[in-house]
C-alpha cells in the first residue's frame, strides 16, 4: 500500500535514475549455470530429462557448477533482483555489491519458489487444504517465511491459487483443487502467513499470487496450454481467488504463461490492469513468470522481443523474470518513443515501493549464516510438519482393517515406502532427502517389526519394471497386515508434468492382485500428486489412506495414523475420476437437461460410471458421524441452517460440516451444488452438536448475461454433510 514517505523517496530516486538503471530494476535473474557444460539451468535439466545425462551427473554438475551471478551488470546497475538464491551468504554476497558498489546502492529483491516449506518440507498444498483449517495453512506458511528470510528470501512465488478440475494438469498438486471458495480461503491465509501483517519484518516475506489467471483451466489438462471460457465462468469461477489474495495483501502477482480467450496474461492488459489494478486497487508489483514475456513471440501475439517488451510494459507486467526482453529492449522503446517514459516509471515505482515495503532500503542484510543455521528445521517446525501431514491424509476405505494394532507383523511393499526423497513432492527446491522420513524409517524408529520388499525386480529388457511375485509371497507369508505404498513419484506431478492417463502404474495393481492372493489384509498408502484412476485399488484394497506427498514427516505421519494415534479428519478437495477421460469432473456441475442415469439418452459415457470414484469433499475416519435435523431459518439478509452432528462411534474425532447451496431455477443454469461454508468440529465419542451456517442472500448470487451480479428470488436447496455426494438437503424460498 502506498505510504506518503515511500512515495517522496521513490520519486526521488526516479529523479537520479538514468534510462539504463530504470530497465535494470525490471530486470529478475536467475543463476545460470556457466560452468555446468556452458548450459542453462533449464538446458541442462533437459538434457536430463531427455537420457543424455544422468540425475547423478546432473545433480553433481549442481552442486558443483561455477553460478554466475551476472556481476558485471550488477555492478552497473543493470540487476533488480534474482530468482533462487537459496542461502544467506551468496545473498548477502550479492546484496553488498548493489548497495555498495552501485552508483545509487538500490538494495535487491530475492525470490524464490517457497511453495510449501523452505527446508521443513510440509505437504503439497493439494494435500494440505484436505484439512479445510485456515488456521493450519497460516501457520505452515509462517513456518516456511521464518525457514526462508533466514536464507535470504524476500519474496515467495506463492500461493498458487489456480482452480483446477482436471487431474490429468501435473500442477494441480501445487493449490487448492476445484473449489473455488476454498482456493480464496486457502490463499488469503498463506498470504497472511507469509507477510505476517508486516513485510518489513525480517521473518516476513512478500507473498507473489500466482498464476493470473485461470491457469487451472488449460485445455486437456495439456501443461501450458489454451484458457478460453466464458467471461461469467472466468469471474465466478476462477478469478476470485486471485482477488482474495490482493484484498488479503499480496505485495506480488505472477501473471500465468497461458492466453485468456486469445490474449497471453503477460500482456493482457485487461487483466493485469483494468481488473487487477483498477477495479481491485492492487498496488503492488507484477513479476512475469519465468521467460514468459519472450514466450509471447512463440503464442504469436508478439513480432520479436522488443514488440513483446513493449507491449508487456504497457500491459502493467513490471518485472521480467528471465527473458531479458526488458534488459535488451525497454531503453531503446523509450528513447524512439515507442513505450512512454511514464510507463517506465510506473514499474519501477511499483518495484521500488515492494523493496520499501519489505524494509530493504533500511536494512538490506535481514539475515546472516548465523541466523541461518539456528532457523533451518527446527524441532518445532518438523512437529508442524508432521501434524500438518496427518491433518491432510484421507482415510478412502477401510474395511476393519484399521487402526492396526500395536503387536502387529508388518508386511511392507512398494519402493515409495523406502523412497524418502519422494516424499516432498514437486516445488520442494530447498528438501534434502536425509531431512525426510520414510515409513521404513519411522517403523525402525518405533520398533515395528516389519518385512520388506520394493516388490519389484530389476527392469527387463524393455525397460518394464517386472513384479518379484517369490518376494511379495514371502513378505506375505511373514506378516499379519500388507501395507503397499504406491502411487507417484515426486516428478509426476508439479509442472510440466501433465499425464494424459492417470491410472495407477499397471505393476503396482499387479503387486496389490499379488498380495491380495495371499489372503492377508492389504492397506494401501497412496503416495500422489493428483487424483489418480483407480478403480483397481478401490476395488482390491481393503483399507486407502490418501498420503499425498506429505513432506518430510511424512513415514510418522502415516505411522500416527494407521496405528490410531490420530483419527484421520482430511476431506478430499478435488474429485478422483474412475478415467482420465472423465477428466474434467468436479462436483458442482451443472444439471444439464439429461443428468446421467439408467436411460440410453442420458449424459454419461458408455464404459465408465456415472459417478467419480471419490467426489469433493469425501474422506472417512476412525468413527462415524450421524447428521440430522437440518432446519432452514429465513431472516432480513439471509438464512441460518442449523444441523445436529453426532459421533455414533467408539472414537474421537474431528468432523468437516460442509454447507452447499444450490440456485434451482436461475437466467444461466446454476451448479447442482456450490460449497458456500464449512466448520471443522471436534466431537467425542459419543459427543452431539448443532452446527449453525448463516447464509447472507447477497452470497447467492451471479452474473447475468450482461455481467450484473443478481440474486433472484425463487426456490434455493441447502444441503449439508461430511461430503458433497452424501448430504441432507431442505429448499428455501427467497
Ligand atoms: C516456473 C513456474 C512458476 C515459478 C517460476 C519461478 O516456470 O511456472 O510457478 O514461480 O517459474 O521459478
Amino acid at each position: 500500500m502506498k505510504h506518503e514517505a515511500y512515495e517522496t523517496r521513490i520519486s526521488e530516486l526516479l529523479k537520479q535514475m538514468t534510462l539504463e538503471e530504470k530497465v535494470g530494476q525490471l530486470r529478475q535473474c536467475g543463476p545460470s549455470l556457466a560452468g555446468a557444460f556452458g548450459v542453462s539451468f533449464e538446458e541442462l535439466l533437459n538434457m536430463m530429462f531427455d537420457g543424455k545425462i544422468s540425475r547423478e551427473e546432473f545433480e553433481r554438475q549442481m552442486s558443483t557448477a561455477e553460478q554466475d551471478f551476472h556481476e558485471e551488470d550488477l555492478r552497473a546497475g543493470r540487476i533488480g533482483s534474482y530468482n533462487g538464491i537459496g542461502d544467506a551468504a551468496t545473498a548477502n554476497r550479492l546484496q553488498k555489491i548493489a548497495v555498495e558498489e552501485t552508483r545509487l546502492g538500490i538494495p535487491l529483491l530475492f525470490g524464490c519458489d517457497v511453495i510449501h516449506g523452505f527446508r521443513t518440507v510440509t505437504p503439497i498444498p493439494l494435500a494440505e487444504a484436505c484439512s479445510f483449517e485456515p488456521e493450519l495453512w497460516e501457520k505452515t506458511a509462517r513456518v516456511a517465511a521464518r525457514e526462508a528470510t533466514a536464507a535470504g528470501v524476500h519474496m515467495t512465488f506463492a500461493p498458487m491459487v489456480d482452480v483446477a478440475k482436471d487431474a490429468r494438469w501435473g500442477r494441480v498438486c501445487e493449490g487448492a483443487g476445484e473449489d473455488t471458495m476454498l482456493a480464496s480461503l486457502y490463499g488469503a491465509a498463506k498470504v497472511r502467513g507469509f507477510q505476517n501483517g508486516n513485510p518489513g519484518a525480517k521473518d516476513s516475506m512478500a507473498a507473489c499470487v500466482k498464476h493470473f489467471a485461470g491457469y487451472g483451466a488449460v485445455e486437456a489438462g495439456k501443461d501450458y496450454n489454451r484458457v478460453d471460457m466464458s467471461m461469467q465462468r472466468f469471474y465466478e469461477e476462477y478469478l476470485p481467488p486471485y482477488e482474495a489474495c490482493v484484498k488479503a495483501g499480496a505485495l506480488a502477482v505472477m501473471p500465468a504463461f497461458n492466453d485468456i480467450n486469445g490474449i497471453p496474461c503477460s500482456v493482457n492488459r485487461w487483466l493485469l490492469t483494468d481488473v487487477l489494478r483498477d477495479k481491485w486497487g492492487f498496488d503492488g508489483m507484477t513479476i512475469s513468470d519465468s521467460n514468459a514475456i519472450a514466450e509471447c513471440v512463440i503464442h504469436g501475439i508478439a513480432e520479436d522481443k522488443a514488440d513483446a517488451a513493449a507491449q508487456a510494459l504497457a500491459a502493467g507486467m513490471d518485472m521480467d523474470m528471465a527473458s531479458d526482453c526488458y534488459h535488451e529492449n525497454l531503453a531503446a522503446l523509450v528513447e524512439s518513443g515507442v513505450v512512454k517514459e511514464e510507463d517506465l516509471n510506473r514499474a519501477v515505482a511499483d518495484v521500488l515501493r515492494v523493496k520499501f515495503e519489505l524494509g530493504l532500503f533500511d536494512c538490506p542484510y535481514r539475515t546472516d549464516t548465523a541466523r541461518e543455521q539456528a532457523e533451518l528445521l527446527k524441532e518445532e517446525y518438523r512437529g508442524i510438519a508432521r501434524e500438518a501431514a496427518c491433518k491432510s491424509m484421507v482415510l478412502l476405505k477401510n474395511e476393519n482393517v484399521l487402526p492396526l494394532q500395536k503387536e502387529v507383523r508388518l508386511g511392507i511393499v512398494g519402493g515409495l515406502a523406502d523412497a524418502p526423497d519422494e516424499m516432498v513432492g514437486a516445488w520442494a527446491i530447498g528438501a534434502r532427502g536425509e531431512d525426510c522420513v520414510s515409513i521404513l524409517d519411522a517403523c525402525r524408529s518405533r520398533n515395528v517389526p516389519f518385512s520388506y520388499t520394493a516388490g519389484l525386480k530389476e527392469c527387463n529388457a524393455d525397460g518394464k519394471a517386472e513384479v518379484d511375485r517369490e518376494a511379495l509371497t514371502r513378505v506375505a507369508e511373514e506378516s499379519d497386515v500388507l501395507l503397499l505404498a504406491i502411487g507417484e513419484q515426486k516428478n509426476q506431478s508439479g509442472e510440466a508434468a501433465s499425464r494424459a492417463d492417470i491410472t495407477i502404474a499397471p505393476e503396482q495393481l499387479e503387486m496389490l492382485s499379488v498380495l491380495k492372493e495371499s489372503g492377508k489384509p492389504v492397506a494401501v498408502v497412496l503416495f500422489n500428486g493428483r487424483p489418480l484412476a483407480m478403480p483397481g485399488v478401490a476395488e482390491a484394497a481393503d483399507a486407502i489412506l490418501e498420503a499425498w506427498h506429505p513432506g518430510v514427516e511424512a513415514g510418522n505421519a502415516v505411522l500416527d495414523i494407521l496405528f490410531g494415534e490420530v483419527n484421520p479428519s482430511g476431506k478430499l478437495v478435488m474429485t478422483f475420476p474412475y478415467a482420465a477421460g472423465q477428466c474434467p469432473v468436479y462436483y458442482a456441475h451443472i444439471n444439464t437437461g439429461r443428468p446421467g442415469g439408467r436411460g440410453k439418452f442420458t449424459s454419461k459415457y458408455l464404459d465408465t460410471p456415472l459417478v467419480p470414484l471419490y467426489p469433493f469433499g469425501y474422506g472417512l475416519s476412525y468413527t462415524t458421524y450421524e447428521y440430522s435435523n437440518l432446519k432452514v431459518e429465513q431472516q432480513e439478509e439471509a438464512a441460518t441452517v442449523s444441523v445436529i452432528v453426532k459421533n455414533t462411534g467408539k472414537t474421537d474425532g474431528e468432523e468437516t460440516v460442509q454447507c452447499y447451496f444450490r440456485d434451482v431455477t436461475a437466467k444461466r443454469v446454476r451448479p447442482v451444488k456450490q460449497l458456500i461454508d464449512f466448520e471443522k468440529i471436534a466431537l467425542k465419542a459419543g459427543e452431539e452438536r448443532e452446527v449453525r451456517f448463516v447464509i447472507p442472500y447477497d452470497k447467492l448470487g451471479y452474473l447475468d448475461m450482461e455481467m450484473n451480479y443478481i440474486v433472484e428470488e425463487g426456490w434455493f436447496e441447502v444441503s449439508v454433510g461430511g461430503s458433497s455426494a452424501d448430504c441432507l438437503t431442505e429448499r428455501f424460498e427467497l
